[in-house]
Parts: structure tokens; sequence; C-alpha cells
């Protein structure tokens, strides 16, 4: 990857990452007075929990959400990209499993069980490397996915981790659409 190439995926998730501060995402503001006098554990839920309006998502790009303090990527990914998904031997997966809280513990790693909708077009996950944590790039790597610069790690378009030092593939955290254009995390 050139320097120039990863400036450019520098400067694309930030700028996604603006859109969203601007108001794409409502957090529970409303709700603190109440939750204030409710046990800490109805609070703690209350909070863990954010609606993100994905209508401005074009395929092929993603938005990164800040949620429970960590980067949360939710991508619409092209047909290409699901095909990439989809066509991949989950047997020879450096980690075979989904790693979706939303689906069994034991479920695979076919990228069936990681997208968020049936066909596919939604992926929703943790944009924190499995090996020390850094925020990995989008549209980069030798998998066409995401590439940690940290020490080398390459996930494919699903999130998957294919190549490098990393142990596990990104994890999909609990997420639903509530509406059409809306993602509810936690
Ligand atoms: Fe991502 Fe080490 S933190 S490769």
């Amino acid at each position: 990857m050139s320097h120039a190439d990863d400036q450019e995926g520098t400067r694309r998730d930030f700028l996604y990452y603006a859109t969203a501060g601007a108001g794409a995402v409502t957090a529970g503001a409303a709700i603190w007075p109440m939750v204030n006098q409710m046990n800490p554990s109805a609070d703690v839920l209350a909070l863990s929990s954010i609606r993100v309006d994905v209508s401005a998502i074009e395929p092929g790009t993603q938005l990164t959400v800040k949620w429970l303090g960590k980067p949360v990527f939710i991508r619409r990914r092209t047909e290409e990209e699901i095909a990439a998904a989809r066509d991949v031997d989950v047997a020879a997966l450096p980690d075979p499993l989904a790693d979706n809280a939303n689906v069994r513990a034991d479920a695979d790693a076919s990228d069936e069980n990681r997208s968020l909708d049936e066909s596919g077009e939604w992926l929703v996950m943790m944009g924190v490397c499995t090996h020390l944590g850094c925020v990995p790039l989008g549209d980069a790597g030798d998998f066409g996915g995401w590439f940690c610069p940290c020490h080398g790690s390459h996930y494919d378009t699903s999130g998957r981790i294919r190549r490098g030092p990393a142990p596990r593939n990104l994890p999909v955290p609990v997420a639903e659409f509530v509406d059409d254009t809306t993602i509810k995390l936690g």
C-alpha cells in the first residue's frame, strides 16, 4: 500500500466519523434524569444502547461511530464485497468462529453468520484489532477489507482475520435494524 493510499484511507474514515458526530447518532441524553433515579444496572443498560441513522451510507462505504468508548464500523457492502466474503472456505480460516454476539457462540465464521441482514449488505463490527487493539483501516489490506498497520493484520470483507498476528475475527456486537434506516447497537 502506498503512502498516498494510506492517507486516503485515514481521511475517509475521519470524514465518516465527523458525519456521525454531526447528528447521525442519537444517544440517550433525554433519559439521563430518569435513569439516575434507577438502579445501577438499569442505568448501564440504558446508556449502553445507541441508535445510528444509516440512511446516508452509500454502498462501498462505512460509517465509524463511537460506542462504549470504542469505534464501531458500520459498512454497507457492494455486491463484490459480499460475493468475496461468501466465496470462502470457512474451514481454512484462522478463526473458524463467527464471533457474533447475535448468533450462537459456536456458529461458524461463514459470512452469513456475520452480516447483519440476510442479503449481506450490512456488516457491523467493533473497529478494534484483535491483536493489540489498534483501529484497522477500511478499504485496505490484501483481502479488500481492513488492514491494521500496527503489526500487519489483514481482515477480509467480512472482517475475518486472514493474515497477520491478530488471532480473532473482528467481533460483531449486539446489533439490529429497528426500522429501515436505523441500526441499534446494544
Ligand atoms: Fe493490529 Fe497488532 S494491533 S496487528
